[in-house]
């Protein structure tokens, strides 16, 4: 009885101790902004790409300019991932890559534009373990890539190719020099849309920060410069979700400095470890369906956004790949 009453007061203790920082702090803001930085850092050596990146893009990252009385198409572009090389895996999760395509009517000459992973989405999703370091070390920037030229059966194929607006040469210029800031201040991946729940009215505690959103971000941009965009099928992008109730922050990387954090230390790493091999896509969703497992049975995600960590007390359906209709901003 006396332990009992005790625990209560431990209890009520924490809580009103943890109202009250809560209150100081002011009104945690849901979902948590991403946080953008004033410079992209550089990629740190141990770090290496599979496949380079942005390969035929332009070395230093430049957009070519416009004759400002040029007229440029504007096409939605969007394909599976899973093609060629993972098979019928991807197909079923319905995996998508969008990207928006350009065409000069001066010129005759037309590109490409598509923000994805500078080390493949394994690991933007997943930390590695490094000697001597004793916090999880991310690979996970991500960045806009332009390059000359539209591949119109790679995308037509099996996805979509289509126009959806127009935009002068002047304009284009600007959503270039956009494009660029964009590109030098939101510079880590995000995988995971979090959320309370899968219905309509769910809280989103955060957003993912990942190709489509850039596609969305760019639209508009586009529409805020007076383009008119319109699509003749219902956009439709890849989402992944987490669903948990109310996400508590744990802190940054000083977790795994503090001999008061030892024990979560240790708990952040242990959930780590298992998804720590992912070379290919396929290898990835198997990592995507450990985590699945994992969630079910300890119902507890340690998540990392803006360079912090988060405890996700995760919930039923723990976890979904959706293909969802996201329309013109
Ligand atoms: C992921 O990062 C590791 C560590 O740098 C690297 O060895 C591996 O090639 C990367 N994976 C891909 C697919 O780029
Ligand atoms: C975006 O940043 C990456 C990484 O620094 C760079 O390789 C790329 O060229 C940049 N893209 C644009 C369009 O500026
Ligand atoms: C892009 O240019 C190539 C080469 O001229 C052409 O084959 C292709 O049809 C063009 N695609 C679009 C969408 O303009
Ligand atoms: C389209 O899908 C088919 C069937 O899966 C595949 O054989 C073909 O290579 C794909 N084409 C492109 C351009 O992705
Ligand atoms: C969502 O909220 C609206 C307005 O509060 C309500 O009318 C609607 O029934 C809710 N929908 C669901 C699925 O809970």
């Amino acid at each position: 009885m006396k332990y009992s009453v005790y625990f209560l007061h431990a209890v009520l203790h924490c809580w009103i101790v943890g109202l009250v920082v809560s209150i100081v702090n002011g009104k945690q803001v849901w979902p948590v902004p991403y946080k953008r930085v004033d410079k992209r850092p550089d990629v740190d050596p141990f770090c290496q790409a599979l496949y380079p990146f942005c390969p035929t893009g332009d070395p230093a990252g430049q957009i070519p300019v416009m004759k400002e009385s040029d007229l440029i198409s504007i096409f939605r572009l969007q394909t599976p991932v899973w093609e060629f090389k993972y098979g019928d895996i991807m197909g079923k999760f319905h995996i998508m890559h969008d990207a928006v395509g350009f065409a000069s009517a001066n010129t005759g000459r037309n590109y490409t534009m598509e923000w994805y992973e500078l080390f493949q989405l394994g690991n933007c999703t997943f930390p590695h373990e490094r000697e001597g370091l004793s916090a999880p070390f991310w690979c996970n920037q991500g960045a806009a890539c332009f390059y000359e030229g539209i591949d119109d059966i790679h995308w037509k194929q099996n996805g979509s190719l289509e126009k959806i607006g127009e935009i002068s040469g002047k304009l284009f210029n600007e959503m270039a020099r956009w494009v660029q800031e964009d590109n030098e201040t939101g510079v880590y991946y995000e995988t995971w849309t979090v959320k309370s729940d899968s219905g309509a009215n769910a809280t989103t505690w955060f957003d993912s920060y990942d190709c489509s959103q850039f596609v969305h971000r760019t639209y508009k941009k586009l529409m805020d410069l007076g383009t008119q965009l319109s699509s003749q099928t219902p956009l439709k992008y890849t989402k992944i979700y987490l669903y948990s109730g109310e996400p508590l922050y744990l802190g940054d990387d000083s977790i795994f400095q503090q001999s008061s954090t030892k024990d979560l230390a240790a708990d952040i790493r242990q959930f780590y470890y298992s998804f720590r091999s992912h070379q290919s896509m396929v290898e990835m969703i198997k990592s995507l369906l450990e985590a699945l497992e994992k969630m079910v049975v300890e119902k507890t995600f340690y998540f990392y956004y803006n360079s912090q960590y988060w405890k996700l007390p995760m919930k039923y359906p723990y976890l979904k790949i959706t293909y969802e209709e996201i329309p013109f901003p």
